[in-house]
């Protein structure tokens, strides 16, 4: 039996409200759309800090707002691979249209661990939604971590893992977005390496930090040495347990912690449109 990380949460002004046992909570009585006080910046930045990923209602905002409230967390970054939208490129379109049969980031990942600074999170607003389908999973590393045993800890301590921005299962789902808008050639490849083991700048909490998108082996192992150990991590890590799964509705907004979890969109929307636009803020290096 897992122990869950929620809290409730009754001090200041937000109303929030958990939505599983492992991570992610609703905040209420918030309008994005307004130019909010530091004080209440620092309630959302909390509530991210507690549940890991929070999400916002019927936020209608424009990207100019949406950008305004993502830059009181930090500093913008664009997404390394594909352009962004027209006439504001921080801000990521992420889209499945009626044809297509991939969607972007459609496995378990966490976000661009290529790069030597890794995101702190993104902020997610929905714009258009198929009738049905299209929720994206969430999952706590903390947890991941915290439930492995004594000796497994010990072994994944000291160990790093090699990240690229190449591997074919996360490469088949950019397939679309790449064709219309890649920044990059399909040949140039990114890698970083960072502690199997992060430990949260905020709060100073263990957090797994492999993904089976991006993580291709152990430092100083080989793929095929890594391969059953990282098998195991990956499985483990996204027990049903150590996730929250969120329902959108136009206006929507998830607002994700990188550091300390994974997210996984489900694609069971053929034949509809989703658009979604992305934001993300700037990370450190991963200790
Ligand atoms: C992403 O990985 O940024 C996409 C998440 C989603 O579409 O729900």
């Amino acid at each position: 039996m897992v122990e869950t990380a929620q809290q409730e949460n009754s001090m200041g002004q937000l109303d929030i409200r958990p939505i599983a046992g492992a991570l992610g909570a609703e905040i209420h009585g918030i309008d994005l759309s307004q130019e909010l006080d530091d004080e209440t910046i620092a309630e959302v930045r909390q509530a991210l800090l507690d549940h890991l990923v929070i999400f916002f209602r019927g936020q209608d905002i424009t990207p100019a707002r949406h950008l305004d409230f993502a830059r009181r967390f930090g500093e913008i970054v664009e997404y390394p691979l594909v352009k962004g939208l027209e006439g504001y490129p921080e801000i990521m379109t992420v889209v499945k249209l009626e044809h297509e049969k991939v969607n972007f980031g459609g496995l378990w990942h966490s976000d661009t661990t290529y790069l030597e600074q890794p995101p702190l999170g993104s902020i997610l607003l929905a714009r258009e939604l198929p009738p049905f389908g299209g929720d994206t999973l969430f999952a706590n590393m903390y947890l991941a971590y915290e439930t492995l045993s004594d000796g497994m800890k010990a072994l994944l301590g000291p160990l790093k893992g090699v990240s690229t921005s190449n591997l074919q299962r996360v490469s088949d789902t950019r397939s679309e977005r790449m064709k219309d808008a890649a920044k990059v050639t399909p040949r140039e490849v990114l890698t970083a390496t960072h502690p199997v083991v992060r430990t949260h700048p905020e709060t100073n909490r263990k957090a797994l930090y492999v993904n089976g998108a991006h993580t291709c082996r152990f430092d100083g192992m080989t793929e095929e040495e890594s391969a059953p150990l990282l098998a195991y991590l990956y499985a483990h890590q996204t027990r049903p347990e150590f996730t929250c799964r969120f329902r959108w509705e136009p206006g929507s907004i998830a607002f994700w912690d990188n550091r300390c979890t994974q997210h996984n969109p489900i694609n069971d929307y053929h034949g509809h449109k989703r658009v979604m636009h992305r934001i993300t803020i700037a990370g450190d290096t991963p200790e």
